[in-house]
C-alpha cells in the first residue's frame, strides 16, 4: 500500500528504515498529472530497487513568471491512486514552504551541458531542475534515481550535477514512452486542442525522418532544416530549435555528416500555446 509524506523528516525516517533493512531504495521525481510515462519510470524504479518513493512537487524554481506554473496541472488524489495500482511504496508530496523555507538562498548552478537547448530558451530552468532534484537526492538518500529521456537534456544535467557534487546515487535514464501514434507522453499534452493533438505527431515524425537521413550519411544542416520545415507546416506557430548535437554533452555536431559521433536530435517547438519538446538518438 501507498504511504504518503510531506517532511522531510518523514520521508528520511521511512527511507532509513528501509535501508536499514538492507533495502535498496529508488527515488522517481515527478510534478504530479502522471501519464504512462512516469508510471513507466516507477516500474524501471522496482526492477532496480526493492523499494520506490515517487517525489510530486510543482517546482516554483524552473518556471519562470511568465511560464504556466499556476495552470500547471495538478490533481494529487489521482497520482496517489495510479501510483497505488503500479506498486509504488512511497509518495512524498511537500509544500513549497516544506522545500524552500523562508530565507532560501542557495541555486545550483552550472555550465556547459546546461547552457544551449533549453538552457538558452528558458534561462532560469536548469537553475531551478538542478536545485530541487539535489535537494530531493539528499532528501531522500536514494541509492538510484530514475530520470526518463524524454527530457534528455534535464537527465544529461542531472548527471553532471551528481559526478560534479560527489551525490552519492546511481542515475538511470528511462526510454520515451510514446502514444500509439508516436506522440511522446506529457504532461503538458493535456493543453492541446483535438485540432492540434493531431498535428502534434509532426513532431517526432519530422525528427525520425531527420535522423534516418543523417544515419544514412546526409547532412546534419540540411536534415535540421528539413525538419523545421515540417513542423511548421504541420501548424507548429515557432520551432525553438532542432538540433542535431553530441549524445553526452551536447556539444555541436556537423554542418556536415555524422561520421562516427554519437548523436541526438533534440526539438522544441510551439503548438498555439503550448510548448512541446521531443528527442531521438542518431
Ligand atoms: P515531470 O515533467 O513530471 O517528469 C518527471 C519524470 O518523468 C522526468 O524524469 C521525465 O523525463 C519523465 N517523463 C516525462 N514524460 C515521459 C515519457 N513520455 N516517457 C518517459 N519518461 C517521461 O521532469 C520533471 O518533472 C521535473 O523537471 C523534475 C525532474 C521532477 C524536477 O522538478
Amino acid at each position: 500500500t501507498l504511504k504518503i509524506v510531506r517532511t522531510v523528516a518523514d520521508l528520511r525516517a521511512q527511507v532509513g528504515a528501509w535501508k536499514a533493512a538492507g533495502e535498496r531504495v529508488a527515488l522517481i521525481p515527478t510534478m504530479g498529472a502522471l501519464h504512462e510515462g512516469h508510471l513507466s519510470l516507477i516500474q524501471l524504479g522496482q526492477v532496480q530497487a526493492r523499494r520506490t518513493v515517487a517525489s510530486v512537487f510543482v517546482n516554483p524554481k524552473q518556471f519562470a513568471p511568465h511560464e504556466d506554473f499556476d495552470s500547471y496541472p495538478r490533481g494529487e488524489a489521482r497520482d496517489a491512486e495510479l501510483l497505488a495500482e503500479v506498486g509504488c511504496d512511497l509518495m512524498f508530496a511537500p509544500d513549497v514552504s516544506e522545500m524552500y523555507a523562508p530565507g532560501f538562498s542557495t541555486t545550483v548552478n552550472l555550465t556547459g551541458v546546461s547552457e544551449p537547448l533549453e538552457g538558452a530558451a528558458r534561462p532560469q530552468f536548469f537553475g531551478g531542475v538542478a536545485t530541487v532534484v539535489t535537494k530531493l537526492l539528499l532528501q531522500s538518500q536514494a541509492d538510484v534515481a530514475i530520470f526518463g529521456e524524454k527530457d534528455y537534456q534535464q537527465l544529461q544535467v542531472i548527471k553532471r550535477v551528481v559526478k560534479d557534487l560527489d551525490i552519492p546515487v546511481e542515475i538511470v535514464g528511462a526510454p520515451t514512452a510514446r502514444a500509439t501514434d508516436g506522440l511522446a507522453l506529457s504532461s503538458r499534452n493535456a493543453y492541446l486542442s483535438a485540432e492540434e493533438r493531431a498535428a502534434a505527431v509532426a513532431l517526432p515524425n519530422a525528427i525520425k525522418a531527420a535522423a534516418k537521413a543523417v544515419a544514412a550519411g546526409g547532412r546534419i544542416d540540411e536534415a535540421e532544416e528539413t525538419a523545421k520545415t515540417a513542423i511548421l507546416a504541420a501548424g507548429f506557430r515557432q520551432v525553438d530549435y532542432v538540433d542535431i548535437r553530441e549524445a553526452s554533452d551536447l556539444s555541436r555536431l556537423g554542418p556536415g555528416p555524422i561520421g562516427q559521433a554519437d548523436g541526438r536530435i533534440l526539438v522544441a517547438a510551439w503548438l498555439g500555446r503550448t510548448r512541446l519538446i521531443d528527442n531521438m538518438a542518431v
